[in-house]
């Protein structure tokens, strides 16, 4: 077994010893919380500075990837100049992970999602957690998953696969569009479970509409039924204070590159416990995937991957908690609001939900006549403002917290000149 401890002991030994190129990273202190009751402006202000993006760029497309802060930039670039110099004090230490359990990993980003280290695998992406849902859950030819009509690629195709190659049903549920109220939602779930109905597999945050379902309810329905529920929640870790045990599923996968800033190359595979674990077959794997000792460890047995994006990943959770997952979902949510009700006044049709609660850091509108990939590319290469939407007019617009309401306006009027140079309104 490796001795992770004397690992990282002599890395951040070696640490200090060496030049850093990451040096140039220079640390910005966050704000004082207190100016956020005096000057909420200018904390976030503050906290915007911590990002590389530049001051005239306007990112509203987080939801398909985040930018990393200047504390994970550095821990990521100081993580492979120090494991770079394989100086490691044990012989089988490399700079690599894949093999072993790598608790300093897992655990703080397990605390920050409200799990237990044993139940929580780190994974490459929300992709590969998906995958290994869908292709390891036990199912004999016939039975069902239950999924919406708007899941993303990653989380319906694997099941689309299962189906065509191993005889399985997929059956699907249409989302209201836009759903009233989490009953409108439940209901449908409801209706559409059969005798065969093994596992219900929904996004927590639909990528198409930024809408919350009720995971907490969806579970407990699933459970009071002897079915099996898992959630994609790729855009929850980071966007809202996302508590697994509360929340009381068995599967839940997810991205950590999104919404919390972390790594590129970080997601994870949640396992309620052993009962589930024993019903998922692992999909990619190496010696250790059937050690019956092990828990949620079992499904990282995945060969070669990089240690640095684990420093990453610890550093993008030392972060949030800096500033504060409360703080944090509160504006996220409340930039959305502003944007969702500006553009409501656009004339705009809302495709979240007319109930807040069911919003979180994500207001999608369509806005036809609109093209979008004509507005989207003209936003992003004469204004610097990314956004991201489906044709033809939906708009995705995902509003971190590091906006501002000035950056919002901005995108306002930039809208509004859109549709004037287009002869629109
Ligand atoms: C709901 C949902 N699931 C999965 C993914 C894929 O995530 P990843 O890039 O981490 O594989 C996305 C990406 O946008 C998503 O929106």
């Amino acid at each position: 077994m490796l001795d992770r401890r004397s690992f990282m002991g002599s890395a951040a030994a070696a640490s200090l010893a060496a030049p850093s190129g990451a040096q140039a990273l220079a640390a910005v202190p966050l704000p004082a919380p207190t100016l956020l009751d005096t000057k909420p402006e200018a904390y976030w202000a503050a906290v915007r500075k911590q990002f590389l993006i530049p001051s005239d760029v306007i990112d509203l497309n987080v939801g398909t990837v985040g930018s990393s802060p200047r504390p994970v930039l550095k821990a990521i670039f100081d993580g492979f100049e120090t494991t770079e110099q394989m100086t490691q004090s044990g012989s089988e230490d490399y700079p690599i992970w894949g093999y072993g359990a790598w608790d300093e990993y897992r655990k703080p980003f397990a605390q920050f999602v409200g799990a237990q280290v044993e139940q929580m695998a780190i994974l490459r992406n929300c992709t590969e957690a998906n995958s290994y849902v869908a292709n390891g859950f036990d199912m004999k030819p016939g039975d069902e998953v239950l999924i919406s009509d708007e899941e993303h690629g990653s989380g319906e195709m694997p099941w689309m696969l299962r189906q065509r190659r191993y005889g399985i049903v997929v059956k699907k549920f249409a989302m209201p569009k836009p759903p009233k109220d989490a009953a409108d939602i439940l209901n449908r779930i409801d209706d559409a479970i059969t005798p065969r109905t093994r596992i219900i597999f929904v996004s927590h945050i639909s990528t198409a509409t930024g809408v919350i379902l009720p995971a907490k309810e969806i579970a407990a329905l699933a459970r009071s039924k002897g079915i099996v529920s898992a959630f994609d929640g790729a855009h929850a870790p980071g966007m809202i204070d996302l508590d697994l045990k509360d929340l009381g599923c068995d599967l839940y996968t997810g991205s950590m590159h999104k919404w919390l800033f972390a790594t590129k190359g970080t997601g994870f595979l949640y396992l309620r416990d052993k009962g589930v674990m024993n019903r998922v077959w692992s999909t990619v794997v190496t010696g250790g995937y059937d050690d019956p000792a092990r828990m949620a460890d079992r499904f990282m047995q995945i060969g070669s991957s990089c240690i640095p994006t684990l420093m990453g990943l610890n550093a993008a959770v030392d972060f949030a908690n800096g500033v504060g997952i409360a703080r944090i979902e509160a504006r996220n949510r409340a930039l959305a609001d502003y944007m969702h009700a500006e553009m409501m006044k656009r004339g705009a049709e809302s495709w979240t939900s007319p109930d807040p609660a069911l919003r979180g850091g994500i207001a999608t509108v369509n806005v036809p006549p609109v093209q979008r990939m004509e507005l989207q590319e003209w936003l992003w290469t004469r204004h610097k403002v990314r956004i991201r939407g489906g044709n033809p007019s939906k708009l995705r617009l995902s509003t971190p917290y590091f906006l501002s309401k000035a950056d919002i306006d901005r995108f306002l009027d930039l809208f509004d000149q859109f549709r004037r140079m287009k002869g629109i309104a």
